[in-house]
Order: C-alpha cells, then structure tokens, then sequence
C-alpha cells in the first residue's frame, strides 16, 4: 500500500483528540446542544436528508455494510468500523480542533485574528462558496446510485457504500455551516441542496461533472480518482479561510477525502494490472474477448474524466478568484508553504492560450489566476497516479503507457473552450476534430463494452474477471471478509 499522501489511505489526523457524543439524535463535537435554535434546525433537516438518502442514494438493498464512522476528529484512532445498516449510519458534524491563535495567513486581512462570525461584507460569497461545494456530495450519491448492482466484488461494494456514506457527511458539514452562520437564507440554501438532482433537467446539480452518468465502475474510479480530487483541491483552499469554522470543516473533510481517492487510484490499477495480465498472457491488446477492459478505453475513460474534472477549477483567469483571496475567503493550496508575500499584488505567471490555431504562453497577474495556480497543483497530482498505473504496465513487460492528456483537451471552460486540442497538444480543426473524437473518448461502443462486463460478483472473496483483486483488505480485514450483507432482494 502506497505510504503516499496523496495516492495512499486516510492520513492519520493531526490534533488532539476531541471524542463525539454519539448518544446525541446528530453526532457532533460543535456542542449542538448548547444552542437548541440550531439543533431544532437541523433536526428539522435530518428527516428531509434521510428521505432523500432512501429515494436517491444506493439502490441495492443490504442488510448492512462494515462501515467506518468517525469518532473523533484528533490524532488517534479518528475513526471506528463495523457493520452497520446505511440508513443507520450515523451522520453527524465535525470539525477538526480549533487553534485558538489561528490567524489570517493571506490576503488584505494577513495577520488579523481568524474570523469566528462571517463578515457582513462576505456574506454572499463565503454562501456561494459553501453552497457550490455542498452541492457536489449529494451529487455524486445520486450518480453513484445504481452502481451497486454490478458491483465486482464484496469489496468493492463496501468502498463504494463508503464513499457514499461520507458524501452524505459532507453534506451535512456544509448544511452546519448554513445552519449556524447564514440564518433564514442558509436554511433555505441547505433545502434546495436536497432539491437539485444530478442530471434532472429542471433543477441540475450547479457544476457540469456533477451532472454526468457514472456509467460503470471504471467510470467510478476515474471519478474517485479525478473528481474527488478535485474536492480535494477545492477543500485545500477553503481549509485556508480566514472564516474558521469553514476551514477547520474542509479540514476534516480532507481526512476522509483520502480513502475516496484511494478506492480510485487502486480501482484503475487492478483494472489496468488485469488487463496487462491478459495482454501478457495472450499476446494482444484486444482483451475483451478474455473479459478485460482493452487499455485504449482505459485510456479514454482517463481522458474523458480529467478533462471534466478540470473544468471544474473554472476559468483560467478569475477576477473573483482574485477577490475571493484578496478578502481571505479562500486561499492557495498549501498557502502557508509559499514562500512569497501572500498578498500577491506584485507577482505575475505565465499562462498558456490558444490563437491563431496554435498554444501561446502570456504573463499575467498572478491574482487573476489563482484558478489555474489550483489546477496546475491539481494536473502534478493526477500524474503521480497515472506513473503508478503505467508500473503495472512495465512490471508485466508491456510496452504501452497510460496518458494524461494535454490540459487544453476537450474542455468545456475557460481558454481552451470553442478550440479542439488532441491529447498531445496540437491545435485541431473541427473536421479533424470530429473525425478523430472517437479514438480519444468513449464512444457509445466503448460504454456498450464496458457495460457488457459489468456483472455483480458477491461471492466474498471472488472478483469480477476485467478487475484484480486488492493486495489487503479493509482495516486490516482479509480481502474475503464478509463487508457487505445483501438483503435477499438484493441477491436476486
Ligand atoms: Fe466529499
Ligand atoms: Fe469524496
């Protein structure tokens, strides 16, 4: 297992240790019981987010499902497994520890006191942020939906109902924060993240690769692998807000934002290692008729979820972005291991344009794009677990290679929207464009493939036959542990 923080398991978290009361209706460490307005509040929410959990959340019927639950947010032993039934899981609200001496640490308000009470000036926009990153959670529970039916393995199974559950956690993280600090229009906000629905056509979720299918479960780890870590990025910077609660929230978030992404990481490596098994061992690429994904969708489905994925990070350059950092809102990521003013005024970057059919460079002012400042540590990071992939493909002596493709690949925002690029960069017409489109991404045939291998194996301990099996289990769990129940329905 990877000892890499950013491809491995949930970092061990920082802290002291601040245990959560769990015989309380919404397990908590915010002393929700000292403000009963609140509690009433939210416990008015609780039914709402568990009818929308039973209508829009996994589809399978279980019994129950070895589960983590957080129990403290400190240093030692954060987190709790066992089987428990999903609509049980208790959902509740933490934040890490607070540092009562946290300052400001970029921005106009550098070195002022960390706001514990939202600025009146920043009130809509610290909302706004809120409300965009609370409306990614439920969103991907909702794509996720259906996957369970076809689930590879027990294993797997269980990773995916994890996943769900803490997306269902952070929603309640941000409606917290709704609730407490943004009153009758917070409340109101925390209803309509329950009433926005992926890809409904009248009331969509805000962001684009919200909207999207998860298909399949190699679209699944594409998107814990790419998706999430997009959350992570986001919640990188808005773990350095001046508005504290919000920080010390996306900080706990982090903890379990880990293992989202490394169900992705490991998922695409034991496809991609089950498919250089059957390339090896046949002597062709073609792998699907011996039941594997062929590397070239791999390849595709990489493609096409890096590219939503980074369109997520908005336009290159952002005057919000600017005044969002300016006004302490939302810093870089890492910010207090930058070595310059972290005001920003004066400093300027190079960004990468297209015109006149070809990629340029310009400078401009760092401040305007400190969305692409984000994406770039994003695009370093989303490498780390394509070269890892690529070392199964080497460790059974295969020549082929998986790609990252060019950042200006398929997007749909900022400089390189209305432009076609190829994976490798170069500017194309649309002709060719449209000519070549299929071997870059998934084309309903690719999907139809993939599809097609998708049958359930809940059998403890056996797998799928396109994926391999993990090295080690959960919680040090052997890898044929009983994770999941299914209910008889769900068996059928
Ligand atoms: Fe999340
Ligand atoms: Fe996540």
């Amino acid at each position: 297992m990877s000892t890499d923080a950013r491809t491995g398991p949930a970092p061990a978290p920082t802290g002291p240790l601040s245990t959560i009361d769990y015989t309380e209706r919404i397990p908590n460490n915010v002393n929700l019981a000292g403000d009963r307005r609140l509690q009433r509040a939210l416990e008015g929410w609780q039914p709402k987010f568990l009818d929308w959990w039973k209508q829009l959340g996994p589809a399978l019927p279980t019994k129950d499902v070895y589960l983590r639950t957080a129990i403290a947010v400190g240093r030692d032993g954060w987190a709790h497994f066992d089987h428990v039934p999903m609509e049980q899981y208790r959902w509740g609200i933490f934040l890490a520890e607070q540092d009562p001496d946290r300052k400001v640490n970029f921005g106009k308000h550098k070195g002022e006191p960390a706001w514990q009470e939202v600025p009146g000036e920043h009130r809509a926009a610290l909302m706004r942020l809120i409300v965009i990153q609370g409306d990614t959670e439920p969103a991907s529970v909702e794509q996720q939906r259906i996957l369970g039916n076809t689930a590879p393995s027990i294993y797997d199974l269980r990773n995916l109902f994890q996943v769900n559950v803490e997306e269902g956690r952070h929603l309640w993280a941000m409606v917290y924060l709704l609730h407490a600090y943004f009153g009758r229009e917070g409340r109101e906000e925390a209803e309509q993240l329950l009433k926005r629905n992926s890809g409904d056509l009248d009331a969509p979720r805000i962001l684009g690769a919200f909207n999207e299918e998860t298909t399949d479960w190699l679209q699944f780890f594409m998107f814990t692998y790419f998706t999430d870590r997009d959350g992570k990025y986001q919640l990188g910077t808005l773990k350095e807000s001046a508005f504290d609660p919000l920080a010390r929230t996306c900080e706990f978030m982090l903890k379990e934002e880990a293992h989202h992404m490394f169900v992705g990481t490991t998922g695409v490596q034991r496809t991609v290692e089950r498919t250089a098994e059957l390339m090896a061992e046949h002597g062709t690429a073609d792998v699907l008729p011996y039941g594997a994904i062929p590397l070239a969708i791999i390849q595709k489905y990489l493609n096409f979820q890096f590219s939503v994925s980074m369109d997520l990070f908005g336009s290159e350059q952002s005057t919000n972005a600017g005044n969002y950092y300016s006004a302490g809102l939302k810093g870089r990521w890492m910010e207090t291991r930058r070595k310059d003013d972290h005001v920003l005024l004066d400093d300027v970057r190079t960004m990468s344009y297209v015109e006149d059919g070809e990629i340029r460079t310009r400078t401009v002012p760092l401040l305007n794009a400190l969305n692409l400042d984000l994406r770039d540590e994003y695009t370093a990071d989303c490498a780390n677990g394509v070269k890892r992939w690529n070392q199964a493909l080497e460790d059974a002596g295969l020549p082929e290679r998986l790609l990252l493709p060019h950042e200006g690949f398929n997007r749909k925002v900022g400089v390189y929207a209305g432009h076609h690029v190829s994976p490798t960069g170069e500017v194309l017409d649309e002709d060719t464009w449209n000519a070549r489109v299929d071997d870059w991404l998934p084309s309903a045939a690719d999907r139809a493939a993939v599809a097609a291998l998708m049958v359930p194996e809940y059998e403890y301990g056996k797998f799928a036959g396109w994926i391999a099996p993990p090295k080690t289990g959960i919680n040090d769990q052997p890898v044929e542990f009983d994770y999941v129940h299914l209910t008889e329905e769900g068996l059928a």
